[in-house]
């Protein structure tokens, strides 16, 4: 999928976003080794800590469709701002799909791009419960 409609479906997966609480509306895309997409966007819950964000709906629904080999994530909020992922999610990914890439996007088209284990240094791993 190029560029492009990868920017379209993010856009998309945010604007359906259920964040009624805060406002603030985050959209992911999942790519997968074989160029599958997922997406997903924040589900906020009455009892707040309950909450989802973008990244994990969107892991969590490829992880139960099979898919376990991942190569990139896209984020965008509905700020003019970078939305790097929380710590849990850094985490999740890192469980993962340790050397994803993760793209941030900005709704004027600004791009970053990084490693998640830059955003995750000094990782807590499965290793480390051998
Ligand atoms: N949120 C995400 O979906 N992803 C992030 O990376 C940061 C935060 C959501 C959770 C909550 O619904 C709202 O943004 C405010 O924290």
């Amino acid at each position: 999928m190029e560029e492009k409609e990868i920017f379209q479906k993010l856009v998309e997966a945010r604007d359906s976003a259920i964040a009624e609480y805060s406002g603030f509306k985050v959209g992911a895309v999942l790519v997968t080794a074989q160029g599958e997409i997922y997406t997903g966007h924040n589900i906020e819950s009455s009892s707040y800590s309950l909450t989802i964000c973008a990244e994990r709906v969107a892991l969590f629904k490829a992880l139960s469709e099979g898919e376990r080999e991942f190569k990139k994530i896209y984020i965008i909020s509905n700020k003019e701002e970078f939305c790097p992922p929380c710590g849990a999610c850094r985490q999740v990914l890192m469980d993962f799909a340790p050397d994803i890439t993760v793209i941030l996007q900005t709704p004027a088209g600004q791009r970053k791009e990084i490693p998640l284990k830059e955003l995750l240094p000094l990782a807590f791993t499965k290793n480390k419960l051998k």
